[in-house]
This record gives structure tokens, C-alpha cells and sequence, in this order.
């Protein structure tokens, strides 16, 4: 059978000689790029002149490591906050044994209503956690209401590039509860500047990290290969014993790895400013209580705009009041549902 021109020229490339000989060709591609470690985020909040007398906020913070080791390197005050109740009791368990526990604490909380005071945060550590935030926006509107102004943000997350397959992504994502959303950077940064914060700078950490461990030889996305490799073979032995759920959760975290290492999602990390003079407001009421909000703005000069819902938050007599003789902008999208979260942007 003839072959055609494109058949030949394919296979011309996939078996015919390189230019260079097997050996040149290895020692070009297998040479080590010089990928930075996983410690450049701590690095970078160090740069950022964070120190004693700060106050720090590790938002998901599961079991309060690197909680624990940002307060221990930054000699700062630090809260870790995290929704995992079991993760929580760990990470008090290691503040207790480290005699941390006067300028340490770790609480049970959401990135929707963080359990702190307005402009109560000098920094935040936002580390691989945003994806999971199905309302970003009112996840990073309380991270800018915690935040002082000039407060920095450090935020980590992985973002899907378009080498991403659609199917792989659905699978992935739903097993992990991960937005889909929240998987771009577009939307991401879009958000993030919606709710106050001036990108101040981005970083492609990209396959860094994954490179770095298997040159520092702890082999970490390496041995999930053949993790997932072995669990899909052995996969009648182990959904008795993990159950169908872990099983996969399992498997899609070390898929998630794989992902990083081969370009499928990239990591990045960033730090955000809250330099725009601005403070959010946030609180819940009935949505009846909403025209005592209008009056009680209107008493202190402040303008009232929509509303979306949230629940949980201080007294709004005494927020309102704090921010007295101020002007006011508000944003909102509004759901109408009974608890309503208004999110106030008050200029001073
Ligand atoms: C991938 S882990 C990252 C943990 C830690 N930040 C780190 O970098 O090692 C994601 C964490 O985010 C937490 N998380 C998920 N949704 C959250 C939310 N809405 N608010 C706060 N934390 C959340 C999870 O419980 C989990 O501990």
C-alpha cells in the first residue's frame, strides 16, 4: 500500500534521525532547570516585611502547619481557621505541645465569614485552598474586610491550563469538590480586583515544586503515578476496604499531582494589596431588618446599595456606627433569601 506524503513525513519525525545524536538530545532535556522548593511562599511573606507584632491569618488551614511554622519563623500572632473540625483539634493539639498557645490559636471557620474583626489581619496566607470556595467573592470580600488597609494577601493556587482535557477536569474536580469556576485565572484575578485587592504581583511556580521533589529525591508525584497505576489494577481489593469514596479521592488527588507535573493545571502563586482605602462591612439580617439597615446608614451618613445573602455576623448597630461619617459604596448581587449579607465598601 502507498504511503501518503503526511503518513511519511509523520513518521519520518516519530522514527527518523534527530538532528542531534540520543545522548545530546537526553543531556539537553534531562538536565535540572534549577526548580525553586515549596519554601518560596514563606519566603516571599518574609519579603513582604511580615514580623513580630503582626497579625497573621492561615485561611484553610487544615491541621495549623503551616500556621504554626510561619508564627514560629515571623515570631507573629497567627490564626489558622479551617472548616475540618478534626483538622482543627490537631492543629490546637500542636499549638498546645509547641507552648504557643498565647499568640497561636486555631478555630473552626469559613473563608465566607472569618471569624475576625474588620482590618483585624496584617497579612493573610491563602495556601491551595480558593478552589474550593464555591461564592469567591465573598470569600475574598471578608479576606479584604479582615485585611487592614496596605494588609497583604499571599494566595496559592493551582489555575487549569488549555492543555486541561474537558472529561479529565469533570471527573477531577467533582470528586475533589473543586469549582470549576475558580479553575480560571481570569475569573480569579477578576474577582480578587471586584472585591478591592490590586494584583501587586504574580509568580508562575508552574511544575516547580513537583520538579523540585523528584530532584531532591522524595519522588512525590513519581510514587502517585504508580500509586494510580496500582489502584486501578487493585481496584476490586480496595473499595472494600477505602470505600468507593476515598478510593477515588485518593486516585483524583494523585491525578491532581500528575496534572501539576505535566502542565494540564499550572500553580501560581500571587500577593494582593488592600491599598484602595477601602473597608468591607459585612453582616446578616432578615431580609425585613433591611429597611432598618437603610435607616440606621442614613442616621450616620452612610448610602446603602443591594444585598446578597450570608449568615452569622457581629451586631449591625455597633458595625455601622464604626463606620460613621463615611461615605459609602456597596456592591451586591442580592439572592432575597431570609439572612442577607450586605457588603459594604466605605471610603474614609
Ligand atoms: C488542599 S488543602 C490546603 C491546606 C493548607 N492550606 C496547605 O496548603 O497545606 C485545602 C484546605 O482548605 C479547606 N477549605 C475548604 N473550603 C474552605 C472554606 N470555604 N473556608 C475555609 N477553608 C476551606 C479544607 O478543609 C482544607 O483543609
Amino acid at each position: 500500500m502507498a504511503v501518503t506524503t503526511q503518513t511519511g513525513s509523520i513518521l519520518n519525525a516519530v522514527y527518523g534521525p534527530m538532528e542531534l545524536s540520543d545522548e545530546e538530545f537526553y543531556a539537553l532535556t534531562d538536565r535540572s532547570l534549577s526548580p525553586r522548593p515549596s519554601g518560596i511562599l514563606a519566603d516571599r511573606l518574609a519579603g513582604l516585611g511580615i514580623g513580630a507584632g503582626h497579625r497573621l491569618l492561615d485561611v484553610g488551614c487544615r491541621d495549623g502547619a503551616h500556621t504554626l511554622a510561619l508564627a514560629r519563623r515571623f515570631g507573629c500572632a497567627a490564626l489558622g481557621i479551617d472548616p475540618v473540625a478534626e483538622r482543627i483539634a490537631e492543629a490546637q493539639a500542636a499549638i498546645a505541645d509547641a507552648g504557643l498557645g498565647e499568640r497561636v490559636r486555631a478555630v473552626v471557620g469559613w473563608i465566607e465569614a472569618i471569624p475576625a474583626d474588620d482590618a483585624s489581619i496584617d497579612f493573610l496566607w491563602c495556601r491551595d485552598m480558593l478552589n474550593h470556595v464555591a461564592e469567591l467573592s465573598i470569600g475574598l470580600a471578608e479576606c479584604h474586610r479582615v485585611l487592614g488597609p496596605g494588609g497583604r494577601m499571599l494566595v496559592y493556587q493551582t489555575f487549569s491550563t488549555e492543555l486541561m482535557e474537558p472529561k479529565e477536569a469533570a471527573s477531577i474536580y467533582g470528586t475533589m469538590g473543586i469549582v470549576p469556576q475558580n479553575q480560571s485565572d481570569a475569573f480569579f484575578e477578576e474577582t480578587a480586583r471586584a472585591v478591592g485587592f490590586a494584583i501587586a504581583e504574580k509568580d508562575a511556580v508552574t511544575s516547580e515544586w513537583r520538579e523540585f521533589w523528584e530532584e531532591d529525591g522524595s519522588r512525590k508525584t513519581s510514587a502517585q503515578l504508580l500509586r494510580i497505576a496500582r489502584m486501578r489494577r487493585n481496584r476490586a481489593e480496595l473499595i472494600p476496604l477505602l470505600g468507593e469514596t476515598h478510593y477515588n479521592v485518593e486516585i483524583a488527588d494523585c491525578l491532581w499531582g500528575v496534572y501539576q507535573m505535566i502542565g494540564s493545571s499550572a500553580r501560581r502563586s500571587m500577593y494582593w494589596r488592600n491599598d484602595d482605602h477601602r473597608a468591607h462591612l459585612a453582616y446578616s439580617l432578615p431580609g425585613p431588618a433591611r429597611s432598618a439597615v437603610d435607616c440606621l446608614c442614613r442616621f450616620y451618613g452612610l448610602g446603602v446599595g443591594s444585598a446578597r445573602h450570608f449568615s452569622d455576623a457581629p451586631p449591625l448597630r455597633r458595625r455601622i456606627g464604626k463606620c460613621r461619617q463615611r461615605s459609602l459604596v456597596q456592591r451586591c448581587t442580592g439572592r432575597g433569601s431570609e439572612s442577607t449579607y450586605l457588603s459594604l465598601q466605605l471610603f474614609p
